[in-house]
Protein backbone atom coordinates (compact mmCIF):
# COMPACT_ATOMS: atom_id res chain seq x y z
CA UNK A 1 0.00 0.00 0.00
CA UNK A 2 1.45 3.88 -0.86
CA UNK A 3 1.17 6.37 1.40
CA UNK A 4 -2.24 8.52 0.96
CA UNK A 5 -1.11 11.90 0.19
CA UNK A 6 -4.21 13.21 2.33
CA UNK A 7 -5.06 11.90 5.41
CA UNK A 8 -7.56 13.44 7.88
CA UNK A 9 -8.42 11.76 11.21
CA UNK A 10 -10.99 13.25 13.42
CA UNK A 11 -10.65 17.38 12.03
CA UNK A 12 -12.75 19.90 14.45
CA UNK A 13 -12.36 23.40 13.00
CA UNK A 14 -13.67 25.81 15.63
CA UNK A 15 -13.69 29.58 14.50
CA UNK A 16 -13.63 31.64 17.95
CA UNK A 17 -14.08 35.44 17.16
CA UNK A 18 -14.39 36.30 20.66
CA UNK A 19 -18.54 36.82 20.92
CA UNK A 20 -19.13 34.09 18.50
CA UNK A 21 -18.31 30.62 17.95
CA UNK A 22 -18.72 28.53 14.83
CA UNK A 23 -17.83 25.09 14.49
CA UNK A 24 -17.02 25.03 10.97
CA UNK A 25 -15.64 21.04 10.96
CA UNK A 26 -17.02 18.61 13.00
CA UNK A 27 -15.18 14.79 12.84
CA UNK A 28 -13.97 15.29 9.58
CA UNK A 29 -11.99 11.75 8.26
CA UNK A 30 -10.70 12.09 4.39
CA UNK A 31 -8.73 9.99 2.83
CA UNK A 32 -7.03 10.44 -0.64
CA UNK A 33 -4.48 8.84 -2.61
CA UNK A 34 -2.13 9.83 -5.02
CA UNK A 35 -3.66 10.55 -8.63
CA UNK A 36 -7.04 10.84 -7.37
CA UNK A 37 -9.37 13.88 -9.14
CA UNK A 38 -11.41 14.96 -5.78
CA UNK A 39 -14.43 17.44 -6.10
CA UNK A 40 -15.89 18.81 -2.53
CA UNK A 41 -19.03 19.54 -2.66
CA UNK A 42 -21.76 21.54 -0.12
CA UNK A 43 -24.11 24.56 0.15
CA UNK A 44 -22.57 27.86 1.15
CA UNK A 45 -21.53 27.85 4.38
CA UNK A 46 -21.15 23.58 5.19
CA UNK A 47 -17.46 24.41 5.29
CA UNK A 48 -15.93 23.77 2.03
CA UNK A 49 -13.02 26.83 2.40
CA UNK A 50 -12.46 25.94 5.91
CA UNK A 51 -11.53 22.72 4.90
CA UNK A 52 -9.46 23.74 1.86
CA UNK A 53 -7.77 25.67 3.88
CA UNK A 54 -6.79 23.32 6.35
CA UNK A 55 -5.85 20.99 3.68
CA UNK A 56 -3.25 23.62 2.01
CA UNK A 57 -1.78 24.59 5.30
CA UNK A 58 -2.94 27.99 4.78
CA UNK A 59 -5.02 27.28 8.33
CA UNK A 60 -4.88 24.69 11.20
CA UNK A 61 -7.27 22.30 12.80
CA UNK A 62 -8.74 23.25 16.50
CA UNK A 63 -8.36 19.27 16.78
CA UNK A 64 -7.94 15.96 14.85
CA UNK A 65 -4.48 14.86 12.97
CA UNK A 66 -3.52 16.01 9.03
CA UNK A 67 -1.05 13.76 7.55
CA UNK A 68 0.46 14.93 4.08
CA UNK A 69 2.05 12.00 2.58
CA UNK A 70 2.87 10.31 5.83
CA UNK A 71 4.14 13.55 7.80
CA UNK A 72 1.81 14.98 10.72
CA UNK A 73 1.62 18.45 9.65
CA UNK A 74 -1.22 18.92 11.77
CA UNK A 75 1.08 20.97 14.63
CA UNK A 76 3.44 23.10 12.15
CA UNK A 77 3.61 26.24 12.76
CA UNK A 78 3.19 29.25 10.35
CA UNK A 79 6.43 29.12 8.58
CA UNK A 80 6.83 25.34 8.49
CA UNK A 81 3.27 25.28 6.82
CA UNK A 82 4.52 27.79 4.50
CA UNK A 83 7.53 25.58 3.33
CA UNK A 84 4.79 22.96 3.10
CA UNK A 85 2.87 25.09 0.45
CA UNK A 86 5.79 26.26 -1.57
CA UNK A 87 7.19 22.67 -2.10
CA UNK A 88 4.06 20.62 -1.91
CA UNK A 89 0.79 22.76 -2.85
CA UNK A 90 -0.18 24.52 -5.75
CA UNK A 91 -3.56 26.67 -5.46
CA UNK A 92 -6.03 28.16 -8.02
CA UNK A 93 -8.76 30.63 -6.94
CA UNK A 94 -12.01 31.38 -8.46
CA UNK A 95 -11.00 34.99 -9.02
CA UNK A 96 -7.55 33.68 -10.61
CA UNK A 97 -5.27 36.16 -8.52
CA UNK A 98 -2.93 37.28 -11.42
CA UNK A 99 -0.70 40.35 -11.12
CA UNK A 100 -2.27 42.44 -13.62
CA UNK A 101 0.92 44.57 -14.93
CA UNK A 102 2.74 41.63 -14.99
CA UNK A 103 3.37 39.24 -18.21
CA UNK A 104 1.75 35.79 -18.44
CA UNK A 105 5.62 34.25 -18.06
CA UNK A 106 6.34 36.70 -14.81
CA UNK A 107 3.24 35.50 -13.27
CA UNK A 108 3.53 31.83 -13.43
CA UNK A 109 7.55 32.56 -12.66
CA UNK A 110 6.46 34.23 -8.65
CA UNK A 111 6.71 31.09 -7.20
CA UNK A 112 9.94 30.65 -7.96
CA UNK A 113 11.06 33.91 -7.05
CA UNK A 114 10.03 33.02 -3.15
CA UNK A 115 11.53 29.90 -3.57
CA UNK A 116 14.76 31.89 -4.55
CA UNK A 117 15.30 29.94 -7.96
CA UNK A 118 17.76 31.70 -10.51
CA UNK A 119 16.36 33.49 -13.19
CA UNK A 120 16.99 31.69 -15.92
CA UNK A 121 15.59 28.34 -14.36
CA UNK A 122 12.70 30.25 -13.49
CA UNK A 123 12.39 31.44 -17.05
CA UNK A 124 12.79 27.74 -18.34
CA UNK A 125 10.20 26.22 -16.20
CA UNK A 126 7.63 29.12 -16.04
CA UNK A 127 8.00 28.37 -19.82
CA UNK A 128 7.33 24.47 -19.66
CA UNK A 129 4.27 25.26 -17.18
CA UNK A 130 2.76 28.02 -19.63
CA UNK A 131 3.54 24.85 -22.23
CA UNK A 132 1.79 22.62 -20.41
CA UNK A 133 -1.32 24.47 -20.13
CA UNK A 134 -1.78 25.05 -24.33
CA UNK A 135 -0.23 28.89 -23.38
CA UNK A 136 3.17 28.80 -24.60
CA UNK A 137 2.36 31.56 -27.56
CA UNK A 138 1.05 33.87 -24.84
CA UNK A 139 3.65 34.08 -22.34
CA UNK A 140 4.28 37.98 -23.24
CA UNK A 141 0.29 38.69 -22.84
CA UNK A 142 -0.55 40.79 -19.64
CA UNK A 143 -3.56 39.12 -17.82
CA UNK A 144 -6.03 42.09 -19.37
CA UNK A 145 -5.04 40.33 -22.48
CA UNK A 146 -6.17 37.21 -22.10
CA UNK A 147 -9.70 35.57 -22.05
CA UNK A 148 -10.83 34.64 -18.90
CA UNK A 149 -10.44 30.63 -19.97
CA UNK A 150 -6.91 31.94 -20.94
CA UNK A 151 -6.24 33.60 -17.41
CA UNK A 152 -7.00 30.57 -15.55
CA UNK A 153 -4.53 28.50 -17.90
CA UNK A 154 -1.80 31.23 -16.58
CA UNK A 155 -2.70 30.81 -12.89
CA UNK A 156 -2.86 26.97 -13.55
CA UNK A 157 0.47 26.79 -14.98
CA UNK A 158 1.28 29.30 -11.66
CA UNK A 159 0.27 26.45 -9.60
CA UNK A 160 1.97 24.11 -11.30
CA UNK A 161 5.57 25.52 -11.39
CA UNK A 162 6.92 23.91 -8.64
CA UNK A 163 6.24 20.45 -9.30
CA UNK A 164 3.24 20.33 -6.27
CA UNK A 165 2.13 17.14 -4.98
CA UNK A 166 -1.61 18.20 -5.75
CA UNK A 167 -3.42 20.67 -6.52
CA UNK A 168 -6.42 22.66 -4.64
CA UNK A 169 -8.68 24.77 -6.42
CA UNK A 170 -11.85 26.80 -4.62
CA UNK A 171 -14.49 27.26 -7.45
CA UNK A 172 -12.02 27.79 -10.41
CA UNK A 173 -15.20 27.83 -12.80
CA UNK A 174 -16.78 30.10 -10.19
CA UNK A 175 -17.03 33.26 -12.71
CA UNK A 176 -16.70 31.04 -15.81
CA UNK A 177 -19.00 30.58 -18.75
CA UNK A 178 -20.01 27.28 -19.77
CA UNK A 179 -17.21 27.00 -22.78
CA UNK A 180 -14.82 28.33 -20.46
CA UNK A 181 -15.27 26.21 -17.82
CA UNK A 182 -15.29 23.11 -19.69
CA UNK A 183 -11.99 24.45 -21.47
CA UNK A 184 -10.11 24.97 -17.36
CA UNK A 185 -12.10 21.49 -16.44
CA UNK A 186 -10.65 20.27 -19.30
CA UNK A 187 -6.81 21.67 -18.25
CA UNK A 188 -7.36 19.69 -15.15
CA UNK A 189 -8.51 16.66 -16.59
CA UNK A 190 -5.76 16.32 -18.94
CA UNK A 191 -3.14 17.60 -16.13
CA UNK A 192 -4.93 14.67 -13.69
CA UNK A 193 -4.43 11.42 -16.92
CA UNK A 194 -1.16 12.91 -18.55
CA UNK A 195 1.30 14.07 -15.25
CA UNK A 196 -1.12 11.81 -12.65
CA UNK A 197 -1.63 14.99 -10.43
CA UNK A 198 -3.75 14.80 -7.44
CA UNK A 199 -6.21 17.71 -7.58
CA UNK A 200 -8.72 18.67 -5.00
CA UNK A 201 -11.14 20.84 -6.52
CA UNK A 202 -14.44 23.04 -4.62
CA UNK A 203 -17.25 23.63 -6.31
CA UNK A 204 -21.15 24.36 -5.52
CA UNK A 205 -22.16 23.00 -9.49
CA UNK A 206 -22.76 19.34 -9.21
CA UNK A 207 -22.27 19.11 -12.66
CA UNK A 208 -18.66 20.28 -12.45
CA UNK A 209 -18.46 18.02 -9.88
CA UNK A 210 -18.84 14.81 -12.11
CA UNK A 211 -15.46 15.70 -14.17
CA UNK A 212 -13.81 14.22 -11.10
CA UNK A 213 -13.75 10.58 -10.25
CA UNK A 214 -15.03 11.17 -6.51
CA UNK A 215 -17.27 13.56 -4.75
CA UNK A 216 -17.06 14.03 -1.05
CA UNK A 217 -19.76 16.27 0.10
CA UNK A 218 -20.33 18.25 3.38
CA UNK A 219 -22.86 19.65 5.47
CA UNK A 220 -22.76 21.68 8.76
CA UNK A 221 -19.00 20.86 8.93
CA UNK A 222 -19.55 16.93 8.27
CA UNK A 223 -18.82 14.69 5.37
CA UNK A 224 -22.26 13.74 3.97
CA UNK A 225 -21.31 11.00 1.53
CA UNK A 226 -18.02 10.35 0.07
CA UNK A 227 -18.31 8.53 -3.45
CA UNK A 228 -17.45 7.79 -6.98
CA UNK A 229 -18.34 9.53 -10.09
CA UNK A 230 -20.27 6.51 -12.14
CA UNK A 231 -20.57 8.63 -15.16
CA UNK A 232 -18.01 11.06 -15.43
CA UNK A 233 -18.23 13.71 -17.86
CA UNK A 234 -15.23 14.08 -20.19
CA UNK A 235 -14.49 17.76 -20.89
CA UNK A 236 -12.52 17.69 -24.06
CA UNK A 237 -15.26 15.48 -26.00
CA UNK A 238 -17.51 18.41 -24.26
CA UNK A 239 -15.97 20.96 -25.79
CA UNK A 240 -16.24 19.50 -29.15
CA UNK A 241 -19.49 18.89 -29.47
CA UNK A 242 -20.05 22.38 -28.45
CA UNK A 243 -21.10 24.80 -31.65
CA UNK A 244 -17.93 26.78 -33.19
CA UNK A 245 -17.42 29.90 -31.30
CA UNK A 246 -18.90 32.93 -33.30
CA UNK A 247 -15.96 35.80 -31.94
CA UNK A 248 -12.65 34.10 -31.11
CA UNK A 249 -12.88 37.31 -27.96
CA UNK A 250 -11.52 40.72 -29.57
CA UNK A 251 -8.03 41.24 -27.69
CA UNK A 252 -8.19 44.41 -25.04
CA UNK A 253 -12.05 45.17 -25.54
CA UNK A 254 -13.90 45.44 -22.09
CA UNK A 255 -10.62 46.88 -20.22
CA UNK A 256 -9.70 49.65 -18.09
CA UNK A 257 -7.82 52.31 -19.92
CA UNK A 258 -4.84 51.37 -18.03
CA UNK A 259 -4.31 48.05 -19.21
CA UNK A 260 -5.40 48.43 -22.69
CA UNK A 261 -2.39 49.74 -24.50
CA UNK A 262 -4.72 50.63 -27.51
CA UNK A 263 -6.61 52.87 -25.54
CA UNK A 264 -6.47 56.60 -24.35
CA UNK A 265 -8.54 57.86 -21.73
CA UNK A 266 -11.70 55.58 -20.37
N1 LIG B 1 -12.53 33.35 9.54
C1 LIG B 1 -13.73 32.97 10.00
N2 LIG B 1 -14.16 33.40 11.20
C2 LIG B 1 -15.37 33.02 11.69
N3 LIG B 1 -16.20 32.18 11.05
C3 LIG B 1 -15.82 31.73 9.85
C4 LIG B 1 -14.57 32.08 9.24
N4 LIG B 1 -14.46 31.48 8.05
C5 LIG B 1 -15.59 30.77 7.89
N5 LIG B 1 -16.42 30.89 8.97
C6 LIG B 1 -17.71 30.23 9.17
O1 LIG B 1 -17.50 28.83 9.06
C7 LIG B 1 -18.56 28.22 8.35
C8 LIG B 1 -18.02 27.51 7.10
O2 LIG B 1 -17.52 28.50 6.23
P1 LIG B 1 -16.80 28.17 4.84
O3 LIG B 1 -16.23 29.42 4.33
O4 LIG B 1 -15.88 27.03 5.05
O5 LIG B 1 -18.03 27.70 3.94
P2 LIG B 1 -18.08 27.31 2.38
O6 LIG B 1 -18.66 25.95 2.30
O7 LIG B 1 -16.76 27.54 1.77
O8 LIG B 1 -19.14 28.36 1.82
P3 LIG B 1 -19.22 29.10 0.38
O9 LIG B 1 -19.82 28.11 -0.58
O10 LIG B 1 -20.14 30.25 0.64
O11 LIG B 1 -17.85 29.54 -0.01
C9 LIG B 1 -19.56 29.32 8.04
O12 LIG B 1 -20.55 29.31 9.04
C10 LIG B 1 -18.72 30.57 8.11
O13 LIG B 1 -19.49 31.68 8.48
MG1 LIG C 1 -16.06 28.85 0.23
Amino acid sequence: MTVPVIELTGIEKIYDTGSVRVHALRNVNLEIQHGEFVAIMGTSGSGKSTLMNILGCLDRPTAGRYRMEGVDISQLDKDQRADVRNRKLGFVFQGFNLLRRTTALENVELPLIYAGVPAAERVRRGRAALATVGLAYREENHPSQLSGGQQQRVAIARALVNNPSMLLADEPTGNLDTRTSLDVMGVFQHLNRESGITIVLVTHEPDIAEFAGRVVTVRDGRILSDRPVLWRRDAAVELEKLPPEEDEGSLGADLPAEDCPQKEGS
